[in-house]
């Protein structure tokens, strides 16, 4: 049924109201996920999380349990579909189920009490744990050690045939020596993935080619399964993990899989017989608590791993007890899924403050009706540009499916259109500055670029972000000296830009509320050591537009003092390899400014050398540099130098920093309580190692 804009309103704020509360009126939840599955699997476009749905589900089934609730018609009484038109529909051998949810450890205590239940108090069992993959379903039959069928999962009882598709896949086996485990036909199911690396190079390369990007690796998967053409599947870059023998049987028609005993010992034979295996990734555990700790601990690595996963499957080991326990209509009751916290959820955008940045950039966060997220909770959003808000037709008042993934920022996915009342309003971007809005600057855009920005160079708000990156540790690293003091400093009237850190009246510090003599003293060693940092540190944290760090440090080797650049042209920076006429722009632009001059002159004034040092200085690469063409490395603790003055030093001499040993290392430095690189430097026998003093020796 198609929904009216009136009724999709309804459904939503039910959904909200449900959420919230537990309902108990049967019928009202199988509206709203009769709902919910309409906007997924016909229109594509979901208005709630999969979390959301899935703990809406669990609401149903809970009032199912009363018999007297349950409705021939419920979604609970079905297995989702995504059989496709265009290919043919094959029957699996055994029915493709779903698995049931674990949210935290509770729920995989109540699940191992529900097992104890069935195999009695004092069975022993043990678990499989393994990543739960975030792509498409498979199915594969092999007979006589060939590949001869590849499905998706479809209804869960009849699936699309893909075989043409998966033998396009490498890391499915057209042969596989399952004869030598008297096996003649197996069913095997897994999961088709993409690393997360290629999944971000092939959106780079639609984006470049003008086409529309995949929404997510899943996508790019399942939809990769379904290509017609199967020389674009073994294009997409698709791997397949197989995670579970499904049906095995010997020639006289025996069940093999009992024989075989164990979950875990069958995927050894998987992975024995050249099948891709989640291998390091599973563990076999004694107890639930075991299978806790690794879940948890996957759920910390989650990000840093190279496919997506959004959970880990913890199955009873055993096939016999497997057998025993059975299976629901939907799952079986011998697994289930610990699904990690959500990366994605609903809420509202209450308004849009307009930030400027250390460039003038203006830049507008929206303020979001506070949302707990992967961990942390969420109220301010970054919308980047004007851009990003006409094509997102983000409205104040709108409903919004916001993301984060690990530790990284999170955005706004989309609105949620369905959900508007009419009350919504539109973002507008502001024409003049909005920080300070009696000075009635207008806003400039630079042609080719997506910001704003408030050409007013002299409004307080620029400075202090100005101030927060100087001593950022990206720019001159004052330790100690973070955003909080610098607005704090800010607002006591003493400092106005970058020159005041450096004239701070530390006393007047050590009598502020909360600091005290150590923690003036603190920041004062930090800035006076500031004042000798290279110039390149120094050039890099004038936040002078489009200019960072690899270009500070090239423009930086050139000169001998910050002010040469006051008289260079256009050529002399494009003169430079990998310095563009951008760069050279702005720097111009800025050395041309009187202000910025006299703002040079007071920092020198206050002490900071503005002059090229050492480490400024172009390395001396030559074929008669000592260490020319050769890669080092330096290990244990150096006496006479920091690490990094003695790796400097090194590149100044032609070598090249490497950070691990292997055969590619030519030097090993090796300080004070070396441990295992030097053991396995030695052991390579190639590698040269020199002491500190020998490095040293060379160098003079
Ligand atoms: S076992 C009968 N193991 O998750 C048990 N499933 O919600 C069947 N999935 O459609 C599933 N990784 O495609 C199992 N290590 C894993 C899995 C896994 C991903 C998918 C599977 C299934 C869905 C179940």
């Amino acid at each position: 049924m198609k929904y009216s804009k009136e009724e999709q309103k309804t459904l939503i704020d039910l959904s909200k109201q449900v959420l919230n509360t537990d309902v108990k009126d049967v019928e009202t939840l199988i509206s709203i996920l009769n709902f919910h599955e309409y906007k997924y699997y016909i229109e594509n476009n979901p208005v709630i999380t999969d979390t959301e749905y899935d703990s809406l589900f669990h609401q149903l089934r809970r009032l199912e349990e009363d018999p007297d609730n349950l409705r021939p018609y419920s979604p609970t009484q079905r297995v989702s579909s995504d059989l496709n038109e265009g290919f043919t529909t094959v029957k699996h051998i055994t029915p493709m189920l779903s698995l049931g949810n674990a949210y935290n450890l509770e729920d995989l205590q109540e699940f191992d009490k529900q097992l104890k239940k069935i195999l009695g108090e004092d069975a022993r069992f043990k678990y499989t744990i393994e990543p739960k993959f975030d792509g498409g379903s498979i199915a594969l039959v092999y007979e006589n050690d060939l590949l001869v069928r590849a499905a998706t999962r479809g209804n869960g009882q009849e699936g699309d045939d893909i075989t043409a598709n998966a033998k396009a896949i490498k890391s499915i086996p057209l042969k596989a020596a399952f004869s030598k485990y008297n096996i003649v036909k197996a069913e095997l199911r897994g999961e088709t993935v993409i690393h997360k690396t290629i999944f971000d190079q092939k959106n780079q390369a639609r984006a470049s080619a003008g086409q529309t990007i995949f929404a997510n690796a899943r996508n790019a998967a399942t939809g990769g399964l379904r290509m017609k053409d199967p020389a674009e599947v073994a294009d997409r870059g698709l791997e397949t993990f197989i995670f579970q023998i499904a049906y095995a049987i010997d020639k006289e028609g025996n069940d093999i899989l009992m024989q075989l005993r164990s979950h875990f010992k069958s995927l050894d034979i998987l992975t024995a017989l050249g099948f891709k295996i989640a291998d390091k990734e599973r563990k076999l555990c004694n107890s639930i608590e075991e299978v806790g700790e690794f879940a948890e601990s996957w759920q910390a690595k989650r990000e840093g791993y190279s496919y997506e996963i959004d959970g880990m499957v913890v199955k009873l080991d055993d096939f016999a007890m497997q057998e025993r326990c059975g299976m629901t209509s939907h799952h079986p009751r011998w697994a289930t899924a610990f699904k990690f916290k959500a990366k994605q959820a609903t809420t509202t955008l209450e308004n849009v403050e307009f930030q400027v940045g250390k460039v003038g950039s203006i830049t507008p966060v929206a303020k979001v009706s506070p949302v707990h997220l992967a961990g942390v909770t969420i109220s301010s959003i970054s919308l980047h540009n004007e851009e990003f808000i006409l094509q997102k037709d983000l409205h104040l008042g709108d409903t919004v499916l916001i993301e984060r993934a690990g530790d990284v920022i999170p955005y706004i996915v989309k609105a949620i259109p369905e959900a508007r009342t009419g009350n919504e309003v539109k973002i507008t971007f502001p024409e003049f500055c909005p920080i300070n809005i009696e000075d009635n600057v207008a806003l400039i855009q630079t042609e080719g670029e997506a910001a704003w920005r408030c050409p007013n160079c002299s409004c307080g708000a620029q400075d202090l972000q100005r101030m927060i990156f100087h001593v950022s540790k990206d720019a001159m690293d004052i330790d100690g000296f973070g955003k909080s003091n610098v607005e704090r400093f800010q607002s006591e009237g003493w400092l106005r830009d970058i020159s005041d850190i450096y004239a701070l009246d530390y006393e007047a510090i050590a009598k502020l509320d909360g600091f005290g003599q150590r923690s003036a003293e603190k920041i004062k060693a930090s800035i006076e050591k500031a004042k000798h940092n290279p110039l390149q540190k120094i050039l890099h944290s004038l936040s002078i537009h489009h200019l960072g760090k690899k270009a500070s440090k090239l423009i930086a080797q050139e000169i001998t003092h910050i002010k040469d650049l006051a008289n260079w042209k256009t050529e002399d920076f494009t003169d430079i390899k990998d310095i563009g006429p951008v760069v050279a722009d702005n720097v111009i632009e800025w050395f041309s400014n009187e202000k910025n001059l006299a703002l040079l002159d007071r920092l020198e004034q206050n002490g900071l050398d503005l002059s090229q040092k050492e480490e400024d200085k172009p390395a001396v690469i030559d074929e008669n540099s000592i260490f020319a063409g050769k890669t080092i490395l330096f290990t244990g603790t150096l006496k006479q130098m920091g690490r990094k003055e003695a790796q400097t030093l090194a590149e100044r001499h032609g070598a090249k920093n490497i950070s691990a040993v292997s055969k590619n290392l030519n030097i090993l430095v090796a300080g004070e309580k070396a441990g295992s690189k030097l053991k396995k430097a030695t052991a390579l026998g190639t590698v040269e190692i020199l002491s500190e003093e020998e490095f040293i020796e060379r160098t003079q």
